[in-house]
């Protein structure tokens, strides 16, 4: 049995980052209130950092944690969950030795220096999930996926897709709901930087890719959709290779934000994977985006969770403490372009909340949509030192949001989207969420129209579920 680490006079979400997830075996989840939708049938996966620390020793950053995957399955019998880590090479060699070993993202290889040149980096598979058929890819972008079972999560192993050759596969990947195309990136560094674009079929196999030069080695973590466009948004955050080769920084430590370069827009046709334009302009991070679209005009809109600087690198860090001293605010943003020249063509913020995990309706993924579901901050709450904690509905044609108030001491995971099976105008909001009070962790699920009624329903989950970062809905076959 696993003590918590909570110390004393942290806040109530630290016990959901710091206590190391406990796997459980497939079983049936209790029904708290409500009842599971009739229309819902299929499986959410979600991924997160499911320990922080090995042997006594704590890891450096929130993005260091080795990959966890919950899945809950619901069939007409009910729902069922399941929870394991992802048996990658480094989770392995670590639990095997008790400490740790590997460099990471926010970590130097243990050791002394003159014992770190020859360390791995560890292949964490800690970020997202993507649902293929037959199998279920756990996502780091750094690496290949690793491949598990989507019944059990059993690890199968490192997965190429038929043509990766060892280079990285993000952690978003996109499907376009109108081909089924896969679409996704991985950032190759080197004497020379490539952004690796991929599509591939709806099994996973690439089918298509290119291979585009950046300038320095810069950190891309997300991409839109837009019509018949990939749109990338590169942030004035280069990395300082040599501390990072000398092992002397980690490779967090050695990302340096530079705002004079301004943040390079490039446009990418999903055929050719070509570059239709690329352009500079005024420095913003963003770690996501919402969707992506274009206008009657021929212009595209993309949302944006923009932030001002690179702050939330720290934040995010100090998550994994427990305690956060650092503010890093996102708000959402408007950017429209013409994507034949790149000029910009408006930028603006449309909702001035806290807010991350902007999410569409997977039917409407490049396509126009009117509401993004997000994690915000409550109005009332210090954004500086607590996580998320509501979940939210944003209306672009209203410029309205509408909040799921899930109480005190609750603090729910991404939104993930679920069409109803049964009724294409429907759909579901499902978030895990953890209750401070009870010490536990829940599945929450939400009429997606009415995120400010009661939850249609709520479940027990047998164990307390890490915060995470990403997951998917997999609709029953
Ligand atoms: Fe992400």
């Amino acid at each position: 049995m696993t003590t918590t680490l909570r110390p004393v006079q942290t806040p109530t979400w630290a016990t959901a980052v710091l206590q190391p997830a406990q796997p459980f075996a497939p079983t049936s989840l209790t029904v708290l209130s409500g009842a599971i939708p009739a229309g819902l049938r299929g499986s959410l996966y979600r991924n997160g950092s499911a320990t922080l620390e090995r042997g006594g020793q704590r890891m450096g950053h929130w993005f260091d944690g080795d990959g966890g995957i919950l899945g809950v399955h619901f069939t007409d019998a009910g729902a069922t969950g399941v929870y394991r880590y992802v048996q990658t090479a480094g989770y392995q060699l670590e639990e095997k030795a008790g400490k740790l070993i590997l460099a990471s993202y926010g970590m130097v290889p243990a050791g002394p220096l003159w014992q770190r040149f020859n360390k791995d980096v560890k292949n964490t598979a800690n970020t997202s999930v993507i649902a293929l058929p037959d199998k279920l890819l756990a996502l780091w972008e750094g690496g290949e996926p690793h491949a598990l079972t989507l019944d059990t999560l059993e690890t199968i192993g490192l997965d190429d897709l038929d043509g990766l050759a060892q280079h990285p596969y993000s952690a978003h990947p996109k499907r376009d709901p109108r081909t089924g195309a896969i679409f996704n990136f991985g950032v190759s560094t080197g004497a020379k930087s490539f952004l690796h674009v991929y599509c591939s079929d709806a099994t996973g196999k690439i089918q298509r890719q290119n291979a585009i030069p950046l300038n320095g080695l810069p950190m891309i973590h997300d991409f839109a959709i837009a019509g018949k466009y990939l749109v990338f948004c590169i942030p004035p955050v280069r990395l300082n290779v040599l501390p990072l080769i000398a092992r002397i920084k980690s490779y967090s430590e050695a990302l340096l934000w530079q705002p004079d370069k301004g943040t390079e827009i490039l446009v990418v046709d999903q055929e050719t994977l070509e570059v239709v334009s690329r352009t500079t302009t005024e420095p913003w991070y963003q770690w996501h985006f919402g969707n992506g679209y274009e206008l009657p005009d021929g212009s595209i809109t993309i949302e944006i969770c923009r932030y001002p600087d690179f702050q939330t690198n720290q934040r995010l860090k100090e998550i994994s403490t427990g305690s956060i001293q650092t503010a890093a605010v996102a708000t959402l943003w408007h950017l429209r372009l013409d994507p034949l020249s790149g000029r910009v063509l408006d930028n603006q913020q449309v909702l001035d909340r806290s807010c991350e995990f902007p999410v569409t309706q997977p039917q409407d993924v490049g396509q126009p949509s009117r509401h993004t579901y997000l994690s915000v901050h409550r109005q009332a709450t210090d954004v500086q030192t607590e996580v998320y904690d509501a979940i939210a509905c944003f209306d672009h044609q209203t410029g309205t949001l509408t909040e799921a108030n899930l109480g005190d001491q609750r603090y729910p995971m991404e939104p993930i989207y679920a069409p109803d099976a049964q009724n294409s105008e429907q759909g579901w909001i499902l978030t895990v969420v953890y209750d401070g009070a009870m010490n536990a962790s829940e599945v929450w699920i939400f009429d997606a129209a009415r995120l400010d009624d009661e939850p249609v329903c709520c479940l027990a989950l047998p164990a307390i579920v890490p915060l995470g970062f990403h997951g998917t809905w997999k609709p029953a076959d």
